[in-house]
């Protein structure tokens, strides 16, 4: 037996199937087997699918897009790019809305086996690492992230590899390890460039949440790594939890002012992407002067904000002055978001404080409605600034 070669991943391959049986207790080992390996295959292809698309070079046909209707000079959001040309009529999915879908409809998704991609010790710190500040994971309980960790695959990309395609149908979720991806959104036919990643957070979650064609193009900038979750597992996982989610969060989020423009079926899409965040009694939520990545709900408890004052200088001195409070229903965070600039003041927990987190792509997409109102809010800040320091030239700048 000596010169027998065990073929790579041979053992990893048995100890998950293994692993499968004692956790699941199956009836008929054998059926259990055609039904773990066929998943295994299908993940396997699924992979593939994943690597070959994100391989697919750009397309050869351009367009240009001018930045024409924001204001801000420093906004690269909506910037002038050459962008691969729009695709159209490429769905094959049935758009289904938010409200109309019940995930708890979906009793197959109990049957699917887990699936494990076996990953070294390094690549399961990365992955790690990666995952721990991702929202949509924020609320899964402890076993149910490690289900997802074991599910996650990695993909290398390289520069303008086209990791989504708007309008194809989802496969996987994806969390960024590294790399910068921008995000193109058709519009008229072409093209916009609407943002970008900067080497952290996740997408791909909308056409495997709402059963819809992909509804944005994202492209590797540079060469990077993503972790992919295939869509039975997210499915089974994050999309089951939104249903517990909705449930949790409904009656809050219908109290919260701000979110009093929008539609049910809006609000509840809110829900599906937020993250929940807990404090200690004087943690620092924000830092005046970061960068800014996420807006924030109190759900419970309070926080104060705080703003650095000038020495008659004009220099800033590193004293803060509270210049307000948020309690249960009310928000922060949104200024920066708005104004594409760093922090204007640090935020900290008043005793015990939870927090509702929505990050800046859903901000971007889901709150459009509500900027008037918080807007309106904004100027009132200025107006708190003046009374307090005789000038708002932070606000401004
Ligand atoms: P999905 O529609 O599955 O695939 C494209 C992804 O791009 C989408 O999910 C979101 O995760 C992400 N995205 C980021 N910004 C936007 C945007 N403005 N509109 C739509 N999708 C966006
Ligand atoms: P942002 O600048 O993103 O982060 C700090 C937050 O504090 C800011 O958004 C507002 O939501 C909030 N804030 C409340 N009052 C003020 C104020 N007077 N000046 C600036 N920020 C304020």
């Amino acid at each position: 037996m000596s010169n027998v070669e065990i073929p790579a991943g041979l053992k990893e391959l048995l100890q998950g199937y293994t692993v499968e049986v004692l956790r699941r207790r199956p009836p008929n080992l054998v059926e259990f087997a055609v039904q773990h390996f066929t998943r295994l295959l299908e993940n396997q292809k699924n992979e593939q699918q994943a690597r070959k698309s994100s391989s697919k070079p750009a397309a050869k046909e351009v367009t240009f897009e001018t930045a024409s209707n924001k204001s801000n000079e420093n906004d690269e959001e909506e910037e002038v790019k050459e962008t691969p040309k729009a695709r159209t009529g490429r769905s094959r999915r049935v758009a289904v809305c938010a409200e109309a879908y019940d995930p708890d409809d979906d009793a197959d998704d109990n049957t699917e086996p887990q699936v494990v991609h076996p990953k070294t010790e390094a690549q399961r710190q990365r992955l790690q690492d990666a995952c721990k500040d991702i929202l949509l994971f924020k609320t899964l309980e402890k076993e149910q992230f490690s289900e997802v960790l074991d599910a996650m695959f990695e993909v290398l990309v390289k520069p303008q590899d086209h990791i989504i395609d708007q309008g194809d149908d989802g496969d996987n979720f994806y969390v960024i390890d590294k790399g910068v991806y921008d995000i193109f959104v058709a519009k008229d036919g072409v093209n916009v460039c609407v943002g970008k990643y900067n080497n952290k957070g996740s997408f791909g979650e909308l056409a495997l949440m709402y059963n819809t064609p992909r509804a944005a193009t994202i492209v590797a900038t540079e060469e990077g790594a993503l972790w992919g979750l295939d869509r039975a597992t997210f499915h089974r996982l994050i999309v089951k939890n939104n249903a517990k989610k909705r449930r949790t969060y409904e009656a809050f989020i219908e109290c919260v002012p701000l979110l009093n423009c929008l539609e049910l079926s809006e609000r509840m899409k809110i829900v599906d992407v937020l993250g929940v965040r807990t404090f200690n009694d004087g943690d620092r939520i924000i830092a005046q002067g970061d960068k800014a990545d996420c807006f924030y709900i109190v759900e419970s408890g309070e926080v104060k904000i705080l703003i650095k004052t000038k020495t008659k200088a004009g220099k800033q001195d590193n004293t803060e002055v509270e210049v307000a409070r948020c309690s249960r229903g009310q928000y922060f965070g949104e200024l920066a978001l708005v104004t594409n600039k760093p922090r204007a003041a640090s935020v900290y927990a008043v005793g015990e404080t939870k927090c509702l987190v929505i990050d800046v792509q859903a901000f971007e997409r889901l709150l459009g409605p509500c900027m008037d109102i918080m807007k309106r809010n904004i100027s009132q800040y200025e107006d708190q600034l003046v009374a307090l320091f005789g000038s708002s030239d932070d606000l401004k700048r």
